[in-house]
C-alpha cells in the first residue's frame, strides 16, 4: 500500500545524515535470496521493507537494513554466470579495460562482488593481476575453479588496506550490482580511497532508479538493493568522498542499468555526457515526490492486475507457471501474496535454487527441464531482465499454444513476434 513516512520517521539518510521520507512500503518480507530447504520452512525472519528518498541528496535508500551477513554469507545462491547475456557483457566490459585502463605497465584490477568470476575470468586468462573479494564462499569457490584470484570478505577500509599492503594500488576498482548493496557505503568509499591509485578509476555499475521508476520496475525494491542509484545522487555521494563522477552511461543489462566512473577530485576531466544525464533527471523529475508517489500507485495497480488475472486464470481451470526464481520474485509474491494456490512451482536454471522453496510463500523451484511437465498454459516470467535469452531458449513452449504473462510495465500477455516488453 502506498504511504506517507509512517514506519520509520526519524529515519536518516546513510550518505548525508539528512530526513528520508518514505515513498512505499511492501510490509514485512523474507530475505529475498533466502531460499529454503524443506527443513527450514517456517524459520525465516522477516523485516520491513519500505524505501524513501533523502530529502537533501535526493538518495533513494530502503528506511530499514538487513544485516550484511544475514544477505550475503557461504550459501548465498546467486550465481552471475547463468545468463549468456550477462556473460557476453562482462567479457565485454573486460575486453575494453584490458584495452584501456589496464593497458599500462603490470596493472592490478580489485572487483567488488566478483561472485562466480564472470568479468574477472578474462582478465585472469589474460594473465593480468586481480583480486576478486566477494564474502559468498560458495561463488567465490566457483570463480577459483576458473583460475581468478578471490579473497572471500566483504570490501570495506581493512579489506581494501590489505590488499593495497599485497599488491599495491589499484590501476581500476570495478563493481557491478554489489555497490547498491552495501548501507555502509562509506566504508567502501573509504576503502576506495586507501586502494586506489592516483590517477586510478573507480567504475561501478548498476540499475537506474530512471527506468525502474519510469517502468514500474518496482521488484528491484528488495532488501540487497539498499540503494537506488540516479546520476545526481552518486554524484554528490562521491563529492562528500573526495570523488567526481566523471563519466555516466547507459547499459541495456537488467532492464536499465548506468555505469558511473568516479575519479579523484581534479585528476579527470569530466563527460559532457554527465550535465546531459543530470539535466535530463532533473527535467522528468526522478526523485520528485510527485513521482515517487505515482510509481507507489502503479505498484498497487500491478499487485491488483496480477492478482485478479491469475485467480481468473485458476477459476478457468488454467495451469500457471513460474519461470525465474530471482530474489526480485520475493518481493512480487510476497507483496502480492501469491503462493502454490495460483503458481505451483518455479523454474529455473541455477542448480543451487532448486529442490528449495521460494522465501515466505514457499513456492517450490523446480529445474527447467520440468517446465512443460505438465505442460503449462501461461509461464509468469518473474526474469524479465532476461525475457530475450529466455524466449529464445523455450519457443517450444509458446509454438505449443503457451503464453507468457509480464507484470512489467504493467501486467499484460506477451504476444510474440511483438517488439520486446521490457528494457
Ligand atoms: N558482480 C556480479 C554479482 C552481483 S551479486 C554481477 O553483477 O552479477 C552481489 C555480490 O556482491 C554477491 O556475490 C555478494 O556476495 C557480494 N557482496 C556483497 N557485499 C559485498 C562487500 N561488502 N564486498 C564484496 N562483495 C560483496
Ligand atoms: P537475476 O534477474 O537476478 O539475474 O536472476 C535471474 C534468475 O533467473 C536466476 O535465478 C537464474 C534464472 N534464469 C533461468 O532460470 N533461465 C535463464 O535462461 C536465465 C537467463 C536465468
Ligand atoms: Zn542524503
Amino acid at each position: 500500500m502506498a504511504t506517507g513516512p509512517t514506519h520509520e520517521p526519524d529515519c536518516r539518510c546513510r550518505i548525508c545524515g539528512s530526513s528520508v521520507r518514505e515513498f512505499f512500503d511492501f510490509g514485512m518480507q523474507p530475505v529475498a535470496n533466502g531460499f529454503v530447504s524443506e527443513e527450514q520452512l517456517g524459520q525465516e525472519s522477516f523485516f520491513r521493507l519500505s524505501v524513501g528518498v533523502c530529502t537533501n541528496c535526493t538518495m533513494v535508500q530502503l528506511t530499514q537494513e538487513v544485516p550484511r551477513s544475514t544477505l550475503f554469507h557461504a550459501d548465498y545462491p546467486y550465481r552471475s554466470s547463468g545468463s549468456a547475456i550477462m556473460r557476453e557483457h562482462f567479457e565485454s566490459f573486460a575486453h575494453s579495460l584490458l584495452h584501456e585502463e589496464l593497458s599500462g605497465p603490470d596493472p592490478l584490477v580489485v572487483e567488488i562482488g566478483s561472485n562466480d568470476g564472470i568479468m574477472l575470468k578474462k582478465v585472469s586468462d589474460a594473465g593480468v593481476r586481480h583480486v576478486g573479494v566477494d564474502p559468498s564462499a560458495a561463488a567465490a569457490k566457483v570463480a577459483a575453479a576458473k583460475g581468478v584470484n578471490v579473497r572471500v570478505e566483504f570490501f570495506e577500509e581493512s579489506s581494501a588496506a590489505a590488499i593495497r599492503d599485497e599488491y599495491g594500488p589499484a590501476d581500476v576498482i570495478f563493481s557491478a550490482n554489489t555497490f547498491s548493496h552495501i548501507a555502509d557505503i562509506g566504508s567502501v568509499l573509504n576503502g576506495v580511497d586507501i586502494l586506489l591509485a592516483g590517477d586510478g578509476t573507480f567504475v561501478f555499475e548498476d540499475r537506474y532508479l530512471g527506468d525502474i521508476v519510469a517502468k514500474n520496475y518496482f521488484d528491484q525494491i528488495y532488501d540487497e538493493h539498499f540503494y537506488l542509484f540516479s546520476v545526481a545522487s552518486v554524484r554528490t555521494m562521491a563529492a562528500r568522498h573526495g570523488f567526481e563522477l566523471v563519466d555516466a552511461t547507459r547499459l541495456p543489462v537488467h532492464g536499465g542499468s548506468v555505469r558511473y566512473v568516479l575519479a579523484r577530485a581534479g585528476s579527470r576531466p569530466t563527460h559532457p555526457r554527465v550535465e546531459l544525464f543530470l539535466r535530463d533527471e532533473d527535467g522528468n523529475g526522478i526523485t520528485a515526490m510527485e513521482t515517487l508517489t505515482r510509481f507507489g500507485e502503479n505498484i498497487d495497480r500491478i499487485r491488483h492486475d496480477l492478482v485478479t488475472l491469475l485467480r481468473d486464470l485458476r477459476a478457468r481451470g488454467k495451469h500457471v507457471v513460474g519461470y525465474g526464481a530471482t530474489s526480485k520474485s520475493t518481493t512480487v509474491l510476497n507483496y502480492c501474496g501469491i503462493g502454490t494456490e495460483l503458481i505451483p512451482r518455479i523454474c529455473d536454471s541455477t542448480p543451487e535454487k532448486q529442490g528449495t522453496f521460494t522465501p515466505g510463500v514457499h513456492i517450490p523451484v523446480t529445474p527447467p527441464e520440468t517446465f512443460h511437465d505438465p505442460f503449462p498454459d501461461y509461464a509468469l516470467l518473474f526474469a524479465w531482465n532476461h525475457a530475450e535469452e529466455i524466449f529464445e531458449k523455450e519457443t517450444e513452449f509458446v509454438r505449443n499454444g503457451g503464453e507468457w504473462i509480464l507484470y512489467v510495465p504493467r501486467v499484460h500477455i506477451h504476444r510474440p513476434g511483438s517488439l520486446p516488453v521490457v528494457a
